[in-house]
C-alpha cells in the first residue's frame, strides 16, 4: 500500500525533477530539466527522437546517473540512496521498457514471476503462480498464455507480458516507454485503453513516453514537450497549442496532429451514438473510428478502427 508521508499533502508531485543534466561524451541531453508528474495523473512525455526521453526514465528510476540534479519519487531523493532504501522505492513503481525487453528464454507466468522472486524471494511456488496467473488475465491476456514463450506471442500480446510484469508487484507508479510502438491501429487503441482502465481501476500515476498522438489525445492528461535538453512546456493539449513553440505547434497542428483530433472527434461521436453510458465513462478512452484520411493513415482498412499515424510516420510506430 502507498506509505504516504504525513508531511506531505497527496498534492505533492508523485515525481520531482529539478535541474537534471545527462551528458554523454561531449553530447549534452539534458541541461537544467524540471518536471513535476501529479498522483493518479496520465503524464504523456513527447519529444523528437534521440531528445532523451529515455534517458529521463532512466535517470528517473535510477538506472542513469545524471551529472546534476535531484530527482525525488513519493517525495524521497532517489539519486544518491543506500541499496536498501532504493529497494524499498522500487517496489512501488513498475516499468515496461521501450521494446517490451522481455527475457525470451522464460514463460509469460515466469517473466511476470522475475520481480515477485526478486523482491519477495521466500513467495512459494503456488503464490507465485497465482498471482502471475491474475497479473496475465488482468491485462487481457487468454489465461493460457502464461505456459507460452515469448515468441509465441503476437506483438500485442508481448506488450500485455510486459505490463502484466510491470505490474506484478502492485505498484502505486507505472513507466510504459513506448508501449504502443509497433503495434497495428486496433492493438494499439487496445493498449491506451487498457492503460486507461488500469490507471483508473488501480489509482496509478502512469509516465507514458510516446510518439503516438492517438495515445496523448485519448489517454494522457497532460502532456510534457521535451525539446533543446529540457521539458520546454507541460500541460493539457489545448494548452500546448496556445503555445507559439515551433516543434509544438507542427507536433499538435501539423497535419497528423489534426488527423488525430478528427479521428478522435469521430470515434467519440459515433461511440456515443452507439454506446451512449460506456461513453460516459471512458471519455477519454474514445478513439479514432471511422474515417481518417490523409497521407499519414496506415492499416485504412483494419476494421473500422484508424489511428493516425505516429510523428515518425512510416514503419514502426514509434
Ligand atoms: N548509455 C548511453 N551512452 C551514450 N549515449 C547514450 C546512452 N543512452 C542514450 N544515449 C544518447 O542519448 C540521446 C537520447 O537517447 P534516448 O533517451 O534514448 O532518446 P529518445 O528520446 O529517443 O528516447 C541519444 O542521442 C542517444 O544516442
Ligand atoms: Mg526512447
Amino acid at each position: 500500500m502507498p506509505q504516504h508521508n504525513a508531511s506531505r499533502p497527496d498534492t505533492a508531485p508523485i515525481i520531482k525533477v529539478t535541474g537534471l543534466r545527462n551528458e554523454f561524451g561531449d553530447q549534452v541531453i539534458h541541461d537544467n530539466l524540471d518536471l513535476e508528474v501529479r498522483r493518479g495523473e496520465i503524464l504523456g512525455v513527447v519529444g523528437g527522437s534521440g531528445t532523451g526521453k529515455s534517458v529521463l526514465m532512466r535517470s528517473i528510476i535510477g538506472l542513469q546517473s545524471p551529472t546534476q540534479g535531484e530527482v525525488e519519487v513519493f517525495g524521497e531523493p532517489t539519486l544518491d540512496r543506500s541499496e536498501h532504501d532504493t529497494v524499498e522505492i522500487r517496489k512501488r513503481w513498475g516499468v515496461l521498457f521501450q521494446g517490451g525487453a522481455l527475457f525470451s528464454t522464460l514463460t509469460v507466468a515466469e517473466n511476470v514471476q522475475v520481480p515477485l522472486r526478486e523482491f519477495y524471494p521466500d513467495l512459494d511456488l503456488a503464490l507465485l503462480d497465482e498471482i502471475a496467473s491474475y497479473k496475465v488475465v488482468m491485462t487481457g491476456l487468454p489465461a493460457d498464455a502464461g505456459p507460452k514463450f515469448p515468441a509465441e506471442l503476437s506483438g500485442g500480446m508481448k506488450k500485455r507480458a510486459g505490463l502484466a510484469r510491470a505490474l506484478a508487484l502492485d505498484p502505486e507508479l507505472l513507466f510504459l516507454d513506448e508501449p504502443t510502438a509497433g503495434l497495428d491501429p486496433i492493438g494499439a487503441a487496445a493498449f491506451d485503453d487498457l492503460t486507461k482502465a488500469l490507471q483508473k481501476t488501480l489509482g496509478l500515476t502512469v509516465f507514458l513516453i510516446t510518439h503516438d498522438l492517438d495515445t496523448l489525445y485519448a489517454i494522457c492528461d497532460r502532456v510534457a514537450v521535451l525539446a533543446d535538453k529540457r521539458v520546454i512546456a507541460v500541460g493539457t493539449i489545448d494548452e500546448l497549442l496556445a503555445l507559439d513553440h515551433p516543434w509544438i505547434q507542427e507536433y499538435f497542428n501539423g497535419p497528423r496532429g489534426r488527423a488525430a483530433v478528427a479521428s478522435q472527434e469521430r470515434g467519440a461521436a459515433r461511440d456515443a451514438a452507439a454506446h451512449p453510458t460506456e461513453v460516459a465513462q471512458l471519455q477519454s478512452g474514445q478513439r479514432s473510428q471511422g474515417g481518417m484520411a490523409d497521407d499519414y493513415a496506415r492499416d485504412a482498412d483494419a476494421g473500422g478502427h484508424q489511428r493516425s499515424a505516429s510523428i515518425t510516420g512510416s514503419g514502426e510506430r514509434g
